[in-house]
């Protein structure tokens, strides 16, 4: 869940294209797939987590 949601639309779409290339990133492809994008809010860890869970579903585990 974003914070005040204000970089929302770009940390979406970056994470889309992240997850075509590369269904099962690692913490730093995830850094380094999304370090164009600022949170002024300071979500990182949990925008990183949410990547972890989509990629995880995108794969069906658990
Ligand atoms: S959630 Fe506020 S800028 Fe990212």
């Amino acid at each position: 869940m974003p914070q005040c949601g204000y970089c929302q639309s770009g940390q979406l779409i970056s994470a889309g294209a992240l997850l075509r290339r590369n269904p099962n990133p690692s913490d730093g492809d995830i850094d380094t797939a999304m370090s164009g994008n600022l949170c002024r809010c300071g979500t990182y860890q949990r925008i990183r987590a949410a990547i972890h869970l989509a990629a995880r579903r995108l794969r069906g585990a658990s």
